[in-house]
């Protein structure tokens, strides 16, 4: 409620809130939908003189005079000193996401852990900010021995183990290590300079995008669509959460004062023999292998959304919505075709997107 003084309503000011790794899937999303909420927004990219990777947040509705660009390079040390000076919030999202890097450790790594350092040790010198938000990932959970999990469900008692790792070098190991490394790095940091951090752990982030390339996490998440035989391995079983619900998780857990530690954010688990049984309902002349014979053996296990459930938060896409959107979005772009149609025909699904429809509280793994 706006506060008063005498008769005279005074408007709040909206917070001021940083959003680093502004330019990329997460990040571009966040920007909007805050904006969209009333904030005001400061955000950082690598560059803000590119028009490739500034165009898109420039052209965002609610930009004008509540939107700022700011340079933030995760190495450069005290480089988001001014970004996070003054703001009220700050959502931590640059990370390097690649799976291949010609050096794990100088690339992904380093970067990750270093830049966590950085923009803490920045937040430690602001006085204003009242809750760091930062975003992890179920990669920071979910690789470990199965067989030590209890029933197979994930929850934010799990940790990935890093020596585990770094011993067997799964596909996508730099990225697993780095993620969990920056986030344990996180906590140790907001204890010794007494700050607010929450931690919100997507799993595989599907639905639409605002950049004109496919991210990352989309590529995973479309091979079956796009016939990427190579990404099927990652999606043998894994779970999923549409882009709407994990940037609402973000600004539900600045916003909700009870949230502290660990968060897994994600709605649906599937295997990779679901996901293609959806597909089918769903684009009746998709073309699919007949078996998934070729990903290896499938171990059933889950990543648990109750904590945040609990909190109050409600997811609201389920996988057929995450499908839909992100192939209509993908085909809006100009990047893809619907699955089975020619580049002229439409989208006809003949399965109405159950929205609303959250799954029974089993919630699956990977990313
Ligand atoms: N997408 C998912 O499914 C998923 C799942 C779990 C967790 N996450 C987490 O969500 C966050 C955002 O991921 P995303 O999917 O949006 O990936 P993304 O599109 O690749 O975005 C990553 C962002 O980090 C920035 N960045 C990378 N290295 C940097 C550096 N050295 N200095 C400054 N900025 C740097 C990138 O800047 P440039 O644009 O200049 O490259 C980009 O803006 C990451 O922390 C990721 O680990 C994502």
């Amino acid at each position: 409620m706006a506060p008063s003084i005498g008769s005279e309503v005074v408007a709040s000011i909206p917070d001021l809130v940083c959003v680093t790794g502004a330019s990329g899937h997460l990040g571009t999303w966040l920007v909007k939908r805050l904006l969209e909420k009333g904030y005001r927004v400061r955000a950082t990219v690598r560059d803000p003189d590119d028009p490739k990777k500034t165009t898109v947040l420039k052209n965002l509705p609610e930009a004008e005079g509540r939107l700022q660009l700011v340079k933030g390079q995760l190495l450069e040390e005290g480089g988001f000193d001014d970004a996070v000076y003054g703001v009220d919030g700050v959502f931590h999202c640059a990370c390097p996401t690649e799976f291949s890097f010609e050096d794990p450790y100088r690339d992904c790594i380093e970067p990750a852990v270093r830049g966590t350092v950085n923009i803490l040790k920045a937040c430690s010198k602001a006085p204003t900010i009242k809750r760091i938000v930062f975003t992890s990932s179920a990669a920071a959970v979910r690789f470990t021995q199965l067989e030590d999990i209890p029933e197979q469900r994930f929850d934010e008692n799990c940790w990935t183990d890093v020596d585990m790792c770094l011993r067997d070098k799964p596909h996508g190991w730099p990225y697993f290590v780095s993620k969990t490394l920056s986030e344990l790095k996180a906590f140790e940091l907001a204890k010794e300079y007494k700050l607010d951090l929450v931690t919100i752990l997507p799993t595989l982030v599907t639905g639409p995008f605002l950049l004109n390339k496919i991210p990352n996490s989309m590529a995973d998440a479309l091979s079956l669509v796009t016939g990427d035989v190579f990404h099927h391995n990652f999606i043998r079983r894994i779970s999923y959460v549409h882009i709407d619900d994990i940037i609402d998780a973000h600004i539900f857990l600045y916003e909700t004062p009870a949230a502290e530690g660990r968060y897994i954010g994600s709605c649906v688990d599937a295997s990779i023999t679901e996901a293609a049984e959806l597909l089918k309902k769903l684009f009746p002349k998709i073309q699919l292998p007949s078996n998934f014979d070729y990903v290896g053996e499938i171990v059933p296990h889950y990543m648990d959304n109750s904590k945040l459930r609990k909190l109050g938060f409600e997811f609201k896409h389920d996988l057929a919505d995450m499908y839909l959107s992100g192939v209509k979005c993908c085909v809006e772009k100009g990047l893809m075709t619907y699955p089975g149609e020619s580049q002229d025909q439409s989208l006809t699904p003949n399965v109405a997107s159950q929205n609303g429809a959250e799954s029974d509280g089993l919630v699956g793994n990977h990313l």
